[in-house]
């Protein structure tokens, strides 16, 4: 008798779910047999303005040397996020996405007998890394759609190598002060890796600045990424800050070419274009404002949100993707994230808003 191939894997794979993101625009046309001009994605987060021209213009020009091999060191980008955010070079670890940088954090810290701490409903990556490499997840429940920092700290034990924190979370958008995260590393045991996820920092006003705790010597390692406010999900490249020792080990678990030239370029020229991450800002703003109040007119119960998504009670959030699916809108059903009744709905330009609305009231309607 021959042996399949779940018999010679991890065993620790045969429960992992596989990660469901937004469908891309043409799976959605081509299943539905729509027209893909006419359809609208507001399911992954991404940024409707697209990316900086002079990001754009930086990736062409590197596309013409795409014979040779990234630099695996990307010295140019870190020396441009070293500018921006006053740390030293060696204080950056670039991934292929921020994803990839939370996957680096379970090779090197997490097995077998290791916890990692986590917000129940958190963006949930963090679980899957966790699982993937045979460690625990220990999912603390919110409060308020809020992680309960409290109760995340409780739940701290001698296992426990890492917790995780989003800030914005996704797909909540909420945010804790940066009081009650301070407050919260303070009482986390050494040997505790705090790692604050800052995907969608840079649309959070005042948010969470720890970089004084890492030059303390806290253990606290941030991550960050080009896919959002940036535009440049498609180039997948995101990046951790901290510890110069905590950065040269990760960087043990990596890749050695893990993120593509092309990528590098335009994230350096990106990190240079503050006008356009400003008027970014601004865009969402009103779009976030546009979508509340449209939400609020349907009587319809959403989460104030911190970052470019509103998450919004629908009833049947399933039925509702769907039905907005062959309407031509993609939005995100909550029910993998224990929210049945919700959808995630990513802020476009305000006419996307707009159809995103109207596909909604019909749907309410029906
Ligand atoms: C909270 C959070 N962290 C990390 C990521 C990963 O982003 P990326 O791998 O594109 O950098 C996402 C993407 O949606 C996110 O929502």
């Amino acid at each position: 008798m021959s042996l399949s191939y779940s018999d010679l894997v991890k065993p620790e794979l045969l429960s992992q779910p596989v990660y469901q993101g937004g469908k891309p625009i043409e799976e959605v046309a081509r299943e539905l047999g729509l027209n893909p001009a006419g359809i609208i994605k507001l399911a992954s987060n991404e940024n409707p303005l697209g990316a900086s021209p002079k990001a754009i213009e930086a990736g062409k020009r590197a596309l013409e040397d795409v014979e040779l091999y990234p630099d695996g060191g990307c010295f140019e980008l870190k020396k441009a996020l070293s500018a921006k955010l006053g740390l030293a070079p060696e204080q950056f670890i670039v991934g292929n996405g921020s994803n990839e940088v939370l996957e680096i954090i379970g090779h090197a810290l997490l097995g077998p007998g290791d916890e990692a701490v986590m917000g129940k409903g958190a963006f949930i990556v963090y679980k899957l890394v966790t699982l993937l490499f045979g460690a625990t997840p220990v999912e603390v429940p919110m409060s308020n759609f809020t992680h309960d920092l409290e109760a995340m700290a409780a739940a701290v034990t001698e296992r426990t190598k890492v917790v995780f924190l989003p800030s914005p979370d996704n797909p909540s958008g909420t945010a804790n002060s940066e009081e009650e995260i301070r407050d919260f590393v303070g009482k986390l045991p050494d040997h505790v890796l705090f790692i604050l996820d800052e995907a969608y920092a840079e649309y959070l006003e005042n948010g969470p600045d720890l970089r004084d705790l890492i030059a303390a010597g806290r253990k606290v390692f941030c991550t960050r990424t080009f896919s959002k406010v940036y535009g440049l999900a498609g180039l997948r490249i995101g990046y951790g800050y901290g510890d110069p020792e905590l950065i040269g080990l990760l960087n043990r678990a990596r890749e050695p070419f893990n993120v593509n030239a092309i990528a590098q370029a335009a994230a350096v020229a990106a990190l240079g274009d503050e006008e356009f991450v400003e008027d970014c800002r601004v865009a969402n703003e009103i779009g976030r404002l546009q979508l509340e109040a449209g939400f609020m007119s349907l009587g319809c119960e959403y989460i104030r949100s911190y970052a470019n998504f509103v998450t919004v009670k629908v009833g049947k959030g399933v039925r509702c993707f769907q039905e907005l699916q062959n309407a031509g809108v993609i939005i995100r059903p909550l029910a993998p994230y224990g929210m049945p009744e919700w959808v995630r709905v990513s802020i476009g330009l305000p006419e996307q808003n707009e159809m995103a609305l109207r596909e909604l009231t019909s749907f309410l309607k029906s």
